[in-house]
C-alpha cells in the first residue's frame, strides 16, 4: 500500500514523495494496531493438518478467535516477535497440537511452564531463536514431548534440572550454541533420551553430565574444545551405540566402556593426538575407529588389544614415519586398515601373528620407496585390496608384481593417473623382491608362526600333563592317611618346610 502511495507521489510533485516517505517512517509507531492485524492463524492446504500463524506475539494466540482444534496437530508460528513465552502462552482450550514450531521466532526466554496446556505436543522446535538458557520447571506440564531442537539459539551454560520433566524426551538438538559449560546435573530426568547432539559448541569439559543417560545410543559432540577426557565419562552408557568427538583439542585420547558396552563407533578425527598409548581404549565392542587428521607420530605397541571386534580402522592424514604389521595384531576382525596420507617411509612386517581378517590396505599418499610385498602380503592372508599410489616406487614393480600375484584375486593400485603427477621412480627394484619370486608356495613367516604356536602348545600340554600327576600322588597319598602333612608341605614355601617336617 505505502509502495503503491510513493508510485503515486512520483507522478505528482517531490513535496508529496517527501510527505509519503515520512508517513513511511512513522509507521512503526502505529505497529501495536498494525501489526495486530497482521497476526493471523491460517488453516493450510486441505488435509495438510497444520495451521500456521504469521506475526503473533505470544498474547495472540489466546486472543485469537481461530480455534485450534483436532486438525491443527502441527501449530507454525512465521515471522513471530515471540521475545519472552510467557507461562501458559499454548494453554489453548481444546487444542491437540502435536508438532509445535517456533524456529526463527525471536525467542530470547521461556519463562516456567512456558509450555504448560499442550499436554498432546511431541516435537518442539525451537531452533534459530535467541534462547539464552533454558531454566528450570520450563518444560512442566509436557511430559509427551519427543523431540525438542534448540539448535541455533545463543545458550551458554546449560544448568541444572533445565530438562527434568521430560522423561520421555528420545531426541534433544543444541548443536550451534556457544555452550561452554555442562552442569554436571544438566540432564537430569532424560532417562528416556536416545540421541544427543551437542555439535559445535564450547566445550572444553564434560565431566559426568551423561552419567544418568541410561537409554543414549548416540551422542554428538563434534566442534568442541574439549581437551581432556578422563575415561570414564561413557563408562556406564551401555546402551552407546555411537560417539562423535571429532574436532575437538584432544591430546591424550582416553576411554573405557564397561565389559557390557555396545559402543560400535568412535570418532576421533580432527583432534590434537600425538601419541597412542598402549590400551588407550577399552571398547570391546568397537567396530569402526576414527583417528585420521590428527598428528599422530607413533603406535605404541599394544595401543589395540582387546578390541575384538573392531572392523576399520583410519589413521589418515597424520604423522606416521613408519607402519608395524605387529601394531595391529590383536584385532582378529580388523578388515580395513587406512593409513594414507602420512610420511611413512617403512612398511616394517613385526610380531608373528597374521592379520587374519584384513582385506583393504591403504597406503597412498606416503614416502615408501622400497616394499617387501611378499613379506607384508604373507602376514595378510585375506588382503585383496593394497592401494600404494603416490609413493616413490620404482617402475619395474608394476610388472613384477603382475606376475606374482598373476594367478591370485588380488587388486592393488601403484600409482595414481591423475596427468601431470609423477607415477613412479625410475630406478630397479630391490632384491628381496625378486628372490621374493621364487618362494611363492609357503611364505616363510606363516611357518614362523605356526612353530611358535606349536611350542606354546607342546608346552601347555606338559604342564597340563604335571599338573596332572600332582593330582594323582596328592589324591594316591590322601588315601594312605598321610595327605595332610604332603598337601601342607605342597601348599607352603620351602621356609615352612622344616617346620612341618618337624611335626611329622
Ligand atoms: C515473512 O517475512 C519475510 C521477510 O520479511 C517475507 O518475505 C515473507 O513473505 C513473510 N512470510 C509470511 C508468511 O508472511
Ligand atoms: C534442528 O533444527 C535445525 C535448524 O532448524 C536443523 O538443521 C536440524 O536438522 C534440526 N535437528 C533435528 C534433530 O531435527
Ligand atoms: C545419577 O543418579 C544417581 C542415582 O539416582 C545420583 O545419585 C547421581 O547424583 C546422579 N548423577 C548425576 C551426575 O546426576
Ligand atoms: C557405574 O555404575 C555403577 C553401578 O551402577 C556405579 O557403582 C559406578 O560408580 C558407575 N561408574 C561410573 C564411572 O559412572
Ligand atoms: C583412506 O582415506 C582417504 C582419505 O580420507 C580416502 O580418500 C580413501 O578412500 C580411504 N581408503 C579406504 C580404503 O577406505
Amino acid at each position: 500500500m505505502v509502495e503503491g502511495l510513493i508510485y503515486i507521489g512520483m507522478l505528482r510533485t517531490t513535496w508529496l514523495i517527501i510527505f509519503i516517505a515520512s508517513i513511511d517512517r512513522v509507521i512503526p509507531e502505529f505497529s501495536p494496531v498494525t501489526s495486530y492485524d497482521l497476526m493471523k492463524c491460517t488453516y493450510g492446504e486441505r488435509g495438510s493438518l497444520t495451521a500456521t500463524c504469521v506475526n503473533a506475539t505470544p498474547s495472540f494466540f489466546k486472543n485469537t478467535l481461530y480455534k485450534f482444534d483436532h486438525l491443527d496437530e502441527t501449530l507454525r508460528c512465521v515471522n513471530c516477535t515471540l521475545k519472552s513465552i510467557e507461562p501458559g502462552t499454548f494453554d489453548l482450550n481444546g487444542n491437540q497440537i502435536k508438532h509445535l514450531d517456533l524456529r526463527n521466532s525471536q525467542i530470547e526466554s521461556m519463562k516456567q511452564k512456558a509450555f504448560m496446556g499442550l499436554i498432546f505436543v511431541e516435537t518442539l522446535d525451537l531452533s534459530q531463536n535467541k534462547i539464552r538458557s533454558v531454566f528450570p520447571a520450563t518444560f512442566i506440564g509436557v511430559k509427551k514431548i519427543a523431540s525438542i531442537n534448540l539448535s541455533h539459539n545463543d545458550i551458554t551454560i546449560l544448568s541444572e534440572n533445565g530438562f527434568l520433566e521430560l522423561v520421555n524426551l528420545k531426541t534433544l538438538d543444541v548443536s550451534w550454541n556457544q555452550i561452554e559449560v555442562l552442569d554436571e546435573k544438566a540432564f537430569n530426568g532424560l532417562k528416556s533420551l536416545e540421541r544427543l547432539d551437542l555439535s559445535n559448541n564450547k566445550i572444553t569439559e564434560l565431566r559426568n553430565a551423561f552419567e544418568n543417560l541410561t537409554s543414549l545410543e548416540s551422542i554428538n559432540l563434534r566442534s568442541n574444545n574439549i581437551k581432556t577426557i578422563r575415561g570414564e565419562e561413557f563408562y556406564n552408557l551401555t546402551s552407546l551405540l555411537e560417539i562423535d568427538l571429532s574436532q575437538n583439542d584432544i591430546s591424550t585420547p582416553l576411554l573405557h566402556m564397561s565389559p557390557n558396552a555396545q559402543l560400535r563407533s568412535l570418532n576421533l578425527a580432527h583432534n590434537r593426538i600425538v601419541l597412542l598409548s598402549p590400551t588407550f581404549l577399552e571398547i570391546r565392542s568397537l567396530e569402526e575407529l576414527d583417528l585420521s587428521f590428527n598428528k599422530i607420530t607413533s603406535i605404541a605397541r599394544k595401543s589395540f588389544t582387546n578390541l575384538f571386534n573392531l572392523h576399520s580402522i583410519d589413521v589418515s592424514y597424520n604423522e606416521l614415519c613408519e607402519i608395524k604389521t605387529g601394531s595391529f595384531t590383536g584385532l582378529p576382525q580388523l578388515r580395513v586398515l587406512n593409513c594414507s596420507h602420512n610420511a611413512i617411509t617403512d612398511v616394517v612386517i613385526s610380531g608373528v601373528f597374521l592379520l587374519h581378517s584384513l582385506h583393504a590396505l591403504d597406503l597412498s599418499f606416503n614416502r615408501i620407496s622400497d616394499l617387501d610385498y611378499t613379506a607384508l602380503i604373507s602376514r595378510l592372508p585375506r588382503l585383496s585390496y593394497l592401494q600404494l599410489e603416490h609413493n616413490a616406487l620404482a617402475c619395474d614393480l608394476e610388472a613384477e608384481m603382475e606376475r606374482y600375484f598373476l594367478e591370485d584375486n588380488f587388486k592393488f593400485v601403484l600409482y595414481s593417473n591423475i596427468p601431470g603427477e609423477p607415477k613412479c621412480v625410475d630406478k630397479p627394484t630391490t632384491k628381496h623382491s625378486h628372490t621374493a619370486l621364487e618362494s611363492v608356495q609357503a611364505p616363510a613367516s606363516v611357518t614362523n608362526s605356526q612353530i611358535a604356536i606349536f611350542i606354546i602348545l607342546s608346552f601347555l600340554i606338559v604342564a597340563v600333563a604335571g599338573l596332572f600327576y600332582l593330582q594323582y600322588r596328592i589324591y594316591r597319598e590322601t588315601k594312605l592317611g598321610r595327605a595332610v602333612s604332603t598337601v601342607q608341605l605342597l601348599a607352603t614355601d620351602s621356609n615352612n618346610e622344616e617346620h612341618v617336617r618337624i611335626k611329622i
